[in-house]
């Protein structure tokens, strides 16, 4: 299979590594991955396991278990993310990190993060089980916790709390009941006290490699095995306001309504415009709208909405904020509304790095899997970690393009490929291949950029 990313070039030659292509034991690898789908599972359809909810603390403990039974050790940091390491494992190795997050969006699917984090886990378990040399880096499986935001609406939370770059408000972060993080946070194996405790200072981690369903069709449709990552969209969130005046709505003339919900649905075709009729960015979206007091005979008086917005391109996302806001402000003007909007997330849009890409791609090739080189749609606990180190992401196809929706699927033999890549990258990036290799070369360069920020070291 050709790649679309000319820096994937280099890296098609027949792999060079030694381990050669490892495989998960995929009947322990689909149970495990079945055994997590019951957890929160939601009698509407679906899975709802909000992030720092009671169900994501039991899929913690579910694979706390399963580790435990594989003979490894687990730790949960203060924001509530699950590490998985060999028992004996050298504390003074950079570490080689992996995985996904525990949680789901509500009436989510059963893939989206958890597929990640079992891969993780059945990966360390068949690195430990089949002998493969550790050389140079410590592998170290993690679950994140609330990488969502359906709940706790700080997305990311796990990563940031992980890179250090958990808002200075976290503490005092409230659930969508308006609970204060010290009533949920210790539940789920965390500490409100000591959440700086979670970030990882820069060079520990040298590399991380997140595994996950596409959740969209392209990998469908092209009749293709396997995703590499190129890039990761950067997205920002507005929480919006629209404030008008409750009134009776029999009795008050239309003349002289200031209707919150009108304002508000002319606001989400303006935000819908952005990515349509503009073309400023790639997707634009409202997702979350509660109308007050939303009864069939009242003029709503106010509306809170989420929207947000999505690129690749950091000028094309800034742009569009502009734009929305001053769309905002012609919305308040005509419909005679008051509107207040505020950005409340941003998350970067990152490369992957190249290195990581191909060996990712080698892996794929010594399975005999095709792939292609593409860039992400969705936001990943990946693209935060790469404010610590170097990233690289897989993708398997996911059905129809179906996510965050109880419809998401993806055919089994697919989820066992894309793991299958995930040990065979990871047994290569530990064990290392051939003296002159490309592989030693990107294992070279991850040991070498994680020594320079450990002694922090500009540029690295
Ligand atoms: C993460 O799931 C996202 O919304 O992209
Ligand atoms: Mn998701
Ligand atoms: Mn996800």
């Amino acid at each position: 299979m050709r790649p679309t990313d000319a820096s994937l070039d280099a890296h098609t030659a027949a792999p060079t590594f030694a381990a050669g292509p490892l495989r998960v034991d995929a009947d322990r690898f689909l149970t495990a991955l079945r055994g997590l789908a019951q957890i929160g599972c939601d009698p509407q359809g679906g899975i709802t396991r909000l992030g720092l909810s009671a169900e994501e603390s039991r899929a913690r403990e579910f694979l706390e278990d399963l580790a435990a039974k594989a003979g490894l050790a687990t730790d949960i940091d203060p924001a509530g993310n699950l590490l998985i390491r060999r028992a004996d494992a050298d504390p003074r190795l950079p570490v080689l990190m992996f995985g996904s997050h525990i949680d789901t969006v509500r009436q989510g699917g059963w893939l989206d993060g958890a597929y990640g984090v079992v891969a993780a886990l059945e990966a360390l378990t068949v690195l430990l089980e089949t002998g493969v040399t550790i050389d140079g880096f410590e592998p170290v499986a993690v679950g994140f916790a609330n990488e969502e935001g359906a709940l706790v609406q700080h997305p990311f939370w796990g990563s940031r709390a992980m890179a250090g770059l958990l808002d200075a408000d976290a503490e005092k972060a409230v659930d969508r009941a308006g609970r204060p993080a010290k009533d949920y946070l210790p539940a789920a194996g965390g500490d409100p006290e000591r959440l700086a405790e979670a970030a990882w200072p820069a060079g520990r981690i040298a590399a991380f490699l997140e595994l996950h369903i596409e959740q969209g069709p392209v990998l469908e449709r092209l009749g293709l095995d396997i995703g590499v990552v190129d890039g990761i969209v950067g997205r920002t969130i507005f929480a919006c306001e629209v404030s008008g005046e409750q009134q009776h709505a029999g009795t008050t003339p239309m003349r002289d309504r200031r209707d919150a919900l009108v304002g508000a649905a002319h606001l989400v075709a303006k935000v819908e415009s952005l990515a349509t009729a503009l073309g400023a960015c790639s997707t634009a979206t409202v997702g979350f709208m509660d109308v007050s007091p939303n009864t069939v005979n009242t003029i709503p008086g106010v509306v809170r909405l989420n929207a947000e917005i999505r690129d690749t391109d950091t000028t094309r996302i800034q742009r569009s904020e502009r734009l929305l806001a001053s769309m905002a402000e012609q919305v308040a003007q005509v419909s005679h509304v008051d509107v207040d909007l505020r950005v409340c997330d941003r998350s970067a849009p990152v490369l992957t790095d190249p290195g990581l890409r191909g060996v990712i791609a080698n892996a794929a090739e010594s399975l005999g899997l095709s792939w292609q080189a593409m860039p992400s749609g969705a936001g990943h606990d990946a693209q935060v970690i790469a404010a610590l180190a170097p990233v690289g992401m897989i993708f398997v196809p996911s059905k129809d393009g179906v996510s965050h929706a109880p419809g998401e699927d993806s055919d089994v033999r697919a989820l066992v490929a894309g793991a299958d890549v995930l040990v065979t990258a990871l047994a290569a990036l530990l064990g290392g291949g051939s003296p002159e290799s490309d592989l030693e070369k990107t294992r070279e360069d991850l040991a070498s950029i994680a020594c320079r920020r450990l002694e922090g070291r500009v540029g690295a």
